[in-house]
Order: C-alpha cells, then structure tokens, then sequence
C-alpha cells in the first residue's frame, strides 16, 4: 500500500535516522537520507561493483546479511532474483526496510531479525548470492561469523570490509620458527587492528583488517577470492574442496 505524499515524508522522518538514502516514490523526491555523510549512499557505491553481479538473476536465490533498510536487496529483487531474504539484527533498521519494500511494491522481499552468528540457523539452506557488505568490521568475532557465512554461499559471496593499513599483500609462508620475529614487523603481513574505544564515532567498529587480513581470513574459511571489482571489495567462491581452518587444528564452530 502506497501512502499520500505528506504522511509519506511523515512515515520517513519517524522512522529515521536511515543509513541507507532509499528513493521511494516515482520522481526521486522522497529520499530517506539525502543529506547522507557519504553522498548518495549506498548508490554512488553500488556503481563501483554492481558490474560483477548479472543483470538477470531469474531462478536464483539472494541472502544479504546487515541488509539494513534494504537497498542491495531491492536491487537484486529489481533483477529478477526468485528469492531475495535480508537479515539485520536491529528493529530499526528492520522496520525501515519492510516500510520500503511496501512503498516500492517488492512485497515479497523478506526480511528477518537475525544475529550473523545465528545464520546457522537457516538450516541448511544455501543461496546462490550472499551479500554480506559492511557487516565484518562490526563484529567482536569476525572469523567466527565468516566461517558461518561461507557455509552459505552456493555460487557467490560478494563481501565488503572497511580496511586500513597497507594495502600490500605480502608473501605468507607455510610456517614460522618461534624465533622469527621480523614477519610481524611487516605491515604486508595479515593483520586485523583492534579498536578497543571507538573510530569514526562508531563504537560498533571492533576489528578493521588490511588488505592482507581480508584475503587470508577469506581463504581460511574455504573461498576463493575471483574478482576485486573496488577497494575493500571481494567476490568469491567456495572452493571445490574447502578445508576450513588449518588441518589438524579443528574450527571454532
Ligand atoms: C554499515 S551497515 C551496512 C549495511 C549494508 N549491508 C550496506 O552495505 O550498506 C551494517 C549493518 O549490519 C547490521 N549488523 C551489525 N552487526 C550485526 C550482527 N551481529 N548481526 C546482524 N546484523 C548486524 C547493522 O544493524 C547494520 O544494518
């Protein structure tokens, strides 16, 4: 059901403040965030990457976790996509997406409350596209959620991390003596930088890896990273015959 345009622009500011700038009417005139920090986000970003998605996504199943007030899902349900499900652990942001999908007609887009280290839940289920954007550097226990999410890519992860240190990718041996010491030195080496307080006046950011991190932490969970279409981007897909962890060594779930 569509609503007139004034209680519209009502409905918008009372269920602020949005991340995600939405256009939900014809003209593009009701935005949900048009004075976003980030510009017009998350479509400004989208055009960096919606290049590695097909066009037509007809038969195929979509899961998009921390899919917010539901722009990645609307876009991929615009594409064909059979089954598009967005997960989001926040009420808020929740109730933001299922008053958008009402307002763009994509009723059958679901949405559901869910922890990303719940997703076991769904029992089984794998999808042909998992979005899984923004979500990484939010988490407490990153490789933990990873490991799980993996689990539930059939053909595609589309994954997307902030990043900081360098972006250099440095050689990583099999092993290590005890004694070596200068590897750690090396800003090339896989690290994830703890944020004990708050950055970017977010007390949600926990761990923000570098380039490095992102791409071991990815294949320690058994995907294969296929395109890097931007900066802190990652399509990837599972390997023929993942082996999550190391040998030997067992996982974490
Ligand atoms: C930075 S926003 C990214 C939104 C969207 N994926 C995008 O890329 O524009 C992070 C989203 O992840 C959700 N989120 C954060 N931690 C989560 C968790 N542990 N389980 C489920 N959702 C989570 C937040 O509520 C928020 O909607």
């Amino acid at each position: 059901m569509t609503i007139a345009r004034g209680s519209l622009q009502e409905r918008v500011q009372r269920l602020g403040p949005w991340f995600h700038n939405l256009r939900l009417d014809d003209s593009g005139d009701i935005q949900t965030a048009p004075d976003h920090p980030l510009g017009d986000f998350p479509t400004n970003y989208w055009r960096f990457f919606q290049h590695v998605v097909p066009e037509n996504l007809s038969g195929l199943s979509v899961l998009d976790i921390g899919c917010n007030a539901g722009f990645y899902s609307f876009e991929l349900k615009r594409r064909g996509a059979a089954r598009v499900l967005g997960l989001d652990h926040s009420l808020d942001y929740l109730a933001q997406a299922r008053f958008a999908r009402e307002q763009l007609g994509l009723h059958d887009v679901e949405f559901r409350r869910m922890e990303v280290y719940d997703v076991d839940r769904l029992a089984g289920e794998q999808f042909d596209l998992v979005l899984f954007l923004g979500v990484f550097y939010h988490l407490r226990h990153p490789l933990l959620a990873l490991e799980r999410v993996a689990r539930l890519v059939r053909g595609r992860l589309l994954f997307q991390t902030m990043e900081r240190g360098s972006r250099e990718i440095g050689e990583v041996a099999e092993d290590y003596p005890i004694s070596e010491q200068d590897v750690f030195l090396d800003e090339r080496f896989p690290r994830m930088h703890f944020v004990e307080h708050g950055y970017a006046g977010d007390p949600t950011n926990w761990w923000i890896p570098n380039v490095a991190a992102s791409l071991a932490m990815l294949r320690s969970v058994g995907l294969r990273v296929v395109d890097r279409p931007c900066r802190e981007v990652y399509v990837c897909e599972p390997e023929a015959a993942a082996s999550v962890g190391r040998p030997g060594a067992g996982s974490a779930s």
